[in-house]
């Protein structure tokens, strides 16, 4: 049994309480994931704690008819209100979910990780934030108490973009990365090149649950320049500044440049590289901007809010993943796949995750 304080209940903290209702049965039995909601905790959306455990159907009953937690029932020794602080304080959880939304600055989801690894709680994480600013710090904190900290959602949502690299791939080097590690741009660039206005396409990622909460993370490029951080440090072991990325964003991509690329075949994709030259070993470049690219490349038939990413290595030369890039059930998915991981080894030291 594993008890569980979710912090951040919207779109994709939501999604995962769905995928442990309707997948449960099933996780139990083959997985042995048996989860007990000890605490949901949201800023906007209230807080519920319960020692015995909460019913995963009340919660989403209530979050999805009523977008808050105040309605959901006392079924005796309910707490309410705590916020997430006093919610890893008081709830006596193995492990923090944390989906609360990337920002800028890393906070409050830095701070939220930190306690509740330095508490000794494992840590389960759809935020990109924590690992731009604090990588070193998290990692060497996991390791420290002997809890794991999983980050596959931060990178391609669910596809495994990340596992692929340090643990499939084991034995082997990566030296380089280049790929479409933004769902909301790429769905935006299919959409215009279908012949929709740029308004209209990025309305449409909003409603579909792809964009960031300030959609300019996206259009301007952050999003993916996150990303390059946590892949620079996760997979090449190469410190990176989100400052030291290369960044332009996808809004000088008109309709005249869609109507060029149309004309040659081409495609706009807003691609995110991480190159150290031929050996791997030389300065690091970090860069996202947007190419046109020919039928040739495969990053130019990655449709819709789908993500790729080519990983350069030296056993197996170039290796490339594509799956969905974003989305509420597909990061919900990759909170559930890493809690399976604390279940399969409880006291695991960590990822090797800052070794590298
Ligand atoms: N806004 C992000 C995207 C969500 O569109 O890719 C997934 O990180």
């Amino acid at each position: 049994m594993v008890r569980v304080a979710l912090i951040g209940c919207g779109g994709v903290g939501q999604a995962f309480l769905d995928l442990l209702r309707d997948r449960g049965p099933e996780l139990g039995a083959r997985h042995g994931l048996d989860v007990l909601v000890v605490a949901v905790s949201d800023p906007v959306r209230g807080a519920v704690a319960r020692a015995e455990g909460l019913d995963v159907g009340a919660l989403l009953a209530a979050l999805k008819t009523t977008q808050g937690l105040a309605t959901y029932p006392d079924q005796g020794g309910l707490s309410r209100g705590w916020d997430s602080l006093d919610t890893l304080a008081r709830a006596d959880a193995d492990v923090m979910v944390e989906a609360t939304p990337t920002t800028p600055s890393g906070e409050p989801a830095t701070t939220h990780c930190r306690t509740a690894l330095e508490r000794g709680q494992h840590v389960v994480t759809s935020n990109k934030g924590p690992l731009v600013h604090a990588y070193d710090e998290l990692f060497h904190a996991a390791a420290a108490r002997g809890v794991r900290l999983g980050i596959e959602g931060t990178v391609m949502s669910g596809t495994p973009a990340l596992r692929l690299a340090r643990e499939t791939l084991a034995g082997d080097t990566v030296r380089s990365v280049r790929g479409v590690l933004n769902g909301t741009t790429n769905f935006m660039l299919s959409r215009m090149e279908g012949g929709a206005s740029y308004a209209a396409a990025l309305a449409e990622a909003q409603a579909a649950g792809y964009a960031e909460a300030d959609p300019r993370g996206d259009v301007e490029g952050w999003d993916a320049a996150y990303k390059l951080v946590i892949l620079a440090r996760h997979v090449l072991g190469r410190p990176l500044a989100v400052d030291d990325v290369e960044r332009t964003g996808i809004t000088a991509v008109g309709d005249l440049q869609q109507a060029e690329a149309r004309d040659r075949g081409q495609h706009w994709r807003l691609v995110a590289s991480l190159d150290a030259g031929d050996a791997g070993e030389g300065p690091l470049r970090a860069r996202v901007r947007p190419e046109r690219l020919g039928a040739e490349d495969p990053l130019a038939a990655v449709p819709g809010a789908m993500n790729a990413i080519t990983y350069r290595t030296d056993l197996l030369g170039a290796v490339t993943l594509m799956g969905p890039g974003a989305g509420r059930r597909e990061t919900g998915y990759a909170l559930l796949r890493d809690l399976l991981d604390v279940v399969r080894a409880p006291g695991h030291p960590g990822d090797e995750g800052g070794a590298r």
